[in-house]
């Protein structure tokens, strides 16, 4: 909503008007409408996919739509893990509390204290293919990676600079309880097992495409990603799992099953060493 700021065009109106005898003259008032508050988050409307340009900006958007999509399958010398960029950021980065995409070229760059410095979404990205993928990082002029940022900024049109959508990221649980691993595995049994497997580890489809993403294990996330961070995996899976049924989960059971598998076995990462080296390490940051 844009800010309402009326004053009444006293001289103007007086300027046009034939005269008028002094006592048939009304008191005037300007009006001003306080101005609302400045917004800080923006509605998350994804733009109509038959909005797309056609030609090669077309093709580069498509490109990256494809890429997030199919990333396992695409790009394999980049991904060591069973897994798209949309196992968690569901439909394509377009779903509130999935860990949406659309504002996000306007919010980057932005300073980060796990790399304790202020990256662009290109870096931004890279930390996802190092950690959440457990692979290797794009070269940032690369052709893919100008697809990848294409699609991202064709998801931001709209939103104002510097603004966040609604439901960014996976928004954190409001009063965390101690967790329940014990019963969170229970759970596990009850409602996940079915798709994401005994042993953590997911269905691969023949042709190398992730069906039901690995929670735990080789071909799952390393250790230092977001989601295998106790808070953050809570929150993934109260707004979005069991996949179809998101919120059905209590924020209790929620954190029980995060308390479960995230501390499961799973890659490790070589560079761990280097984040929060200056400080602002959150607490259920896992080394
Ligand atoms: C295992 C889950 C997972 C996978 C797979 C994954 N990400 Fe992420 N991604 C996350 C988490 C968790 C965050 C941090 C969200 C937050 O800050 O709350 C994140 C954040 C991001 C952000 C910044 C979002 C923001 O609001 O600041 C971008 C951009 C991003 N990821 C891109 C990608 C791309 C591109 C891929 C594929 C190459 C990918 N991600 C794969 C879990 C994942
Ligand atoms: C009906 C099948 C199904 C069920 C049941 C299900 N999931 Fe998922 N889950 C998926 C799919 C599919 C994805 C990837 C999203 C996509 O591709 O759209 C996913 C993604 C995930 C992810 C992020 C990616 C990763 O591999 O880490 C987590 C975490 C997760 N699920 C946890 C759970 C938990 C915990 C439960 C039980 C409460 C559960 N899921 C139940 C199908 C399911």
């Amino acid at each position: 909503m844009r800010p309402i700021l009326a004053v009444l065009p006293i001289g103007l109106a007086l300027a046009c008007d034939p005269p008028q005898p002094a006592t048939a003259a009304l008191p005037v008032e300007a009006t001003v409408v306080e101005a609302p508050a400045a917004p800080t988050a923006w509605p998350l409307n994804p733009p109509d996919p038959a909005s797309m340009p056609e030609g090669p900006l077309g093709d580069s958007i498509r490109r990256g739509e494809v890429l997030v999509r199919h990333t396992a399958r695409e790009l394999p010398q980049h991904v060591g893990a069973a897994m798209n960029c949309t196992s968690c950021h569901l439909q394509a980065g377009t779903v509130a509390k999935a860990g949406p995409w659309v504002g996000i070229a306007g919010v980057f760059p932005e300073y980060r204290s796990r790399n304790d410095q202020v990256i662009t979404l290109a870096d931004r990205v890279n930390d996802c293919f190092q950690r959440s993928m457990n692979g290797s990082p794009l070269p940032v002029d690369s052709a893919d990676m100008t697809a990848i940022l294409a699609y991202m900024t064709w998801l931001s049109q709209g939103v104002p600079v510097g603004l966040s959508v609604e439901g960014r990221g996976f928004p954190h649980l409001d009063a965390p309880a101690p967790p329940d691993p014990a019963h969170g595995q229970a759970l596990y049994a009850e409602k996940c097992v079915a798709c994401h497997g005994a042993e953590g580890q997911g269905v691969t489809g023949p042709d190398g495409e992730p069906v039901f993403p690995p929670l735990w294990g080789d071909r799952s996330f390393n250790i230092s990603a977001g989601m295998a961070r106790q808070n953050t995996a809570a929150a993934f899976i109260r707004w979005n799992m069991p996949l179809g049924q998101g919120g059905s989960l209590s924020d209790q059971d929620a954190q029980d099953l995060a308390a479960f598998f995230t501390v499961q076995p799973r890659p490790d990462f070589a560079r761990k060493g280097e984040d929060w080296s200056h400080g602002g390490k959150p607490a259920d940051a896992r080394y």
